[in-house]
């Protein structure tokens, strides 16, 4: 099978299969953004189950930014020793594993913070936009620091013994935010043009292989689209990972949509974003992750004999069975399945289905780091129980992901 061959990149890195599991937000950092023993564990269970690329859940470059309570920070060397082990779990068994580096901007909730940056003070909207505090414009220097900090945390990844570093550029956090004329408005050099748009990100490029060198794995995910009218569009999406790739990127993953418009929440059977692969490789050299919806065995085989993608990245599947690669492998599993959770009351689903769908996710996470087995439901309750007795009131707040 495809799936189970190796993918070399081009600075000699081997990836020993195809399975990539995407990042999911783990919420498993302690008060002090320190990874737990569980999140340790957890690495350890997926890495057993055979997979060969991990990227973390978003890690955040800056305390004073955060995503969710329960992030992990990598801001300066305190906790080191506790990094390493994790980077130990999540590269054992021949696995790798990425870290993958965020910061959420404007996406930062009222919870955490009183006022996020952004490129422009354009607040968010749509149904989740209660949780959000509206936004100031950042200054230049906040741009710069924020370009420092992202090379400064990918070099202490390298540095705790993990396999590469991912930079977050999709589903609407801050950087996204900077390539959308809907929410970077600014006249400066960071704005206006599509060029402006996309420089902090080609500065942070350049600023973490300064400190990371040529043959640390450095990756990108973005959107192929942001789906919203006068948002980042497909054909400005393709302009960017064609430069990323021109400058050297080793790993490109494609997703999409944002908390105004969650593409990559859809419990529907993909992948989604296929159609802007298969453009995508007619113009760049670097690897391509495809992530989102892929739901069969034949569905992945597929995509990789065609040439669509070189990784297929797979996030809900990865909770739903951490043995995964290795079942695909002997044949027991040909399918997964990726249900819709309902509570029964129909109001109560559509307000709350992205909470609900996130909180099922971390609740299974959570089993898998604690090696339970894990019971599939189509129950909604069970996943809004279990975030009410972990996290409290406060939890209820679309900010993940
Ligand atoms: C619980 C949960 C947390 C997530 N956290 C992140 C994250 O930290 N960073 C990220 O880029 N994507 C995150 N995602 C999105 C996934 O990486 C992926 O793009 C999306 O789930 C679609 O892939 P799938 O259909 O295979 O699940 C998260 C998804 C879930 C379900």
């Amino acid at each position: 099978m495809r799936l189970f061959e190796p993918l070399k990149l081009k600075n000699g890195v081997v990836i020993k299969n195809r399975f990539m599991k995407a990042a999911m937000s783990e919420i498993m950092g302690d008060h002090s953004h320190r990874p737990t023993p569980k999140l340790i564990n957890l690495y350890k269970n997926w890495a057993d189950g055979g997979v060969g690329l991990m990227i973390t859940g978003n890690v955040m470059i800056d305390s004073r930014a955060l995503g969710e309570i329960g992030n992990i920070v990598i801001e300066n060397h305190h906790n080191l020793s506790l990094l390493k082990q994790w980077a130990m779990s999540g590269n054992s068994n021949g696995a790798q594993t990425w870290v993958q580096l965020n910061h959420p901007g404007r996406q930062s909730p009222k919870i955490v913070s009183k006022q996020p940056l952004a490129p422009s003070a354009v607040p968010l909207e749509g149904p989740n936009a209660f949780a959000f505090n509206p936004p100031r414009a950042m200054t230049i220097s906040e741009i710069h620091n924020v370009i420092g900090r992202f090379a400064r945390s990918a070099l202490i990844v390298k540095e705790a013994g993990f396999a590469g570093v991912e930079i977050h550029a999709a589903h609407g956090y801050l950087l996204d935010q900077f390539l959308s004329p809907r929410t970077n408005r600014r006249n400066d050099q960071y704005g206006g043009s599509l060029e402006n748009r996309m420089r902090i990100i080609g500065e942070i490029y350049f600023a973490i292989r300064k400190k990371v060198g040529s043959n640390f794995p450095v990756a990108i995910k973005i959107n192929s689209e942001d789906y919203q009218a006068g948002g980042f569009s497909e054909s400005d999406s393709l302009k960017v990972i064609q430069r990323l790739s021109e400058y050297g990127i080793d790993l490109i993953e494609i997703s999409g949509g944002d908390y105004e418009s969650p593409a990559m929440e859809s419990t529907s059977s993909g992948p989604f974003f296929i159609d802007y692969a298969k453009k995508a490789k007619q113009l760049v050299s670097a690897p391509l992750s495809l992530t989102g919806g892929f739901r069969t065995v034949s569905g992945m085989e597929k995509a990789l004999e065609n040439s669509e993608t070189e990784m297929i990245g797979l996030a809900r599947p990865f909770a739903l069975n951490p043995k995964l690669p290795n079942q695909i492998k002997n044949g027991k599993i040909k399918n997964i399945n990726v249900e819709h959770l309902s509570t029964g009351i129909n109001m109560l689903d559509k307000k709350m289905g992205s909470y609900i769908g996130l909180s099922y996710y971390e609740m299974l996470m959570n089993r898998i780091a604690k090696n339970k087995v894990i019971k599939p439901t189509k129950n909604a309750w069970i996943p809004l129980a279990f975030a009410l007795r972990t996290q409290g009131i406060s939890s209820f707040l679309p900010n993940r992901g």
